[in-house]
């Protein structure tokens, strides 16, 4: 029998408390102890995270179910796991997520999922982030190191400033060429794939960006890894919202994924997947 490839987490809700809430550009980066005795998260694995209060009930009861975030970088402290999210306003949960304060409590659930798998013996990890996608990126660099190439595109320079979280160097393309490269991260992926054929390639973005970053490695024959994005309810299998399909058939993105072999899929415009 395999090993389980997931670091199980203890299944119930607990609450961490924020410890700093800063704002980089477009993007807001809450830090919060969890000082339950949860295991340490893998890069790629994500948390449900609800506010403690003030999260439902309102005149629409809106953001009612928790959200999925990956972690972005985790730190051991005396108290417990640091844990940092990195955050994109687009609706009401995000926005009450991103309106904490220090001292307020957060309701986690997780580690969830599977994150990024160790690419085959003797090949380098090119690292590629879009947008708020750089999320799960971030906290892989941190482990990998400030030698592994990494690659990030954005909107602007106000999305751009999360470049900065990066333990070392890194290419950057904006869309409106306002930081680094004007153009896709994509551009970029395909200089470094010229001058590196034998890569594996683990990344995050939005799905049309994942589409291209498949589809270009799949021309290659480049091994890839893609973080995906589904609607998740629960995060732990029970719901079947988050469900994508695959060459093998639909599979649970909170169980498999949400990294998955860019092999599986037949194409990464998942429906429902990104904003
Ligand atoms: C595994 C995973 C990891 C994620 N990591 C991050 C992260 O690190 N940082 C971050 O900012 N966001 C992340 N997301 C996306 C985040 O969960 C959604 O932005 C959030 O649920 C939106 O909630 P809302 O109430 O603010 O907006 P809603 O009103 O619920 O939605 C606003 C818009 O976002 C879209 N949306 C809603 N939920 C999702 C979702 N789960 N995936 C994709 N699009 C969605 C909707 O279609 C809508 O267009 C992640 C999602 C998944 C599945
Ligand atoms: S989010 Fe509920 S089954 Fe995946």
């Amino acid at each position: 029998m395999e090993a389980e490839p997931r670091t199980l987490a203890p299944p119930e809700r607990r609450l961490a408390t924020v410890t700093a809430v800063e704002r980089l550009g477009a993007y807001t980066l809450v830090r919060a102890l969890d000082a339950a005795p949860a295991p340490r998260p893998q890069p790629g694995q994500f948390y449900m995270l609800a506010a403690a209060a003030r999260w439902g009930g309102g005149d629409d009861e809106r953001p009612y179910l928790p959200r999925a975030f990956s972690h972005a970088r985790v730190a051991e402290r005396p108290g417990g796991l640091e844990l940092s999210f990195l955050l994109e306003e687009v609706g009401p949960g995000t926005a009450r997520l991103a309106a904490l304060e220090a001292g307020e409590r957060l309701a986690v659930v997780g580690p969830l999922g599977v994150g990024w798998r160790a690419p085959a013996a003797g090949s380098r990890p090119v690292l590629v982030g879009g947008g708020i996608g750089a999320a799960p990126v971030l906290c892989l660099a941190d482990e990998l190191g400030e030698d592994t190439p990494v690659l990030l595109g954005f909107r602007s320079a106000a999305h751009a400033e999360a470049a900065a979280l990066f333990p070392g160097p890194v290419e950057l393309a904006t869309d409106d060429g306002s930081a680094g490269r004007r153009g896709f991260v994509t551009e970029l992926l395909r200089e470094r794939l010229d001058a590196e054929p034998g890569a594996t390639v683990l990344a995050c973005g939005p799905p049309p960006m994942l589409e291209a970053v498949r589809r270009l490695c799949a021309e290659r024959r480049v091994a890839a890894q893609l973080a995906m994005e589904s609607g998740m309810a629960c995060g732990f299998g029970a719901c079947f919202g988050c469900v994508v399909p695959t060459r093998d058939g639909y599979l649970r993105l909170c169980l498999e994924g949400p990294v998955l072999d860019a092999g599986r899929l037949e194409t990464a415009l998942v429906a429902g997947a990104g904003h």
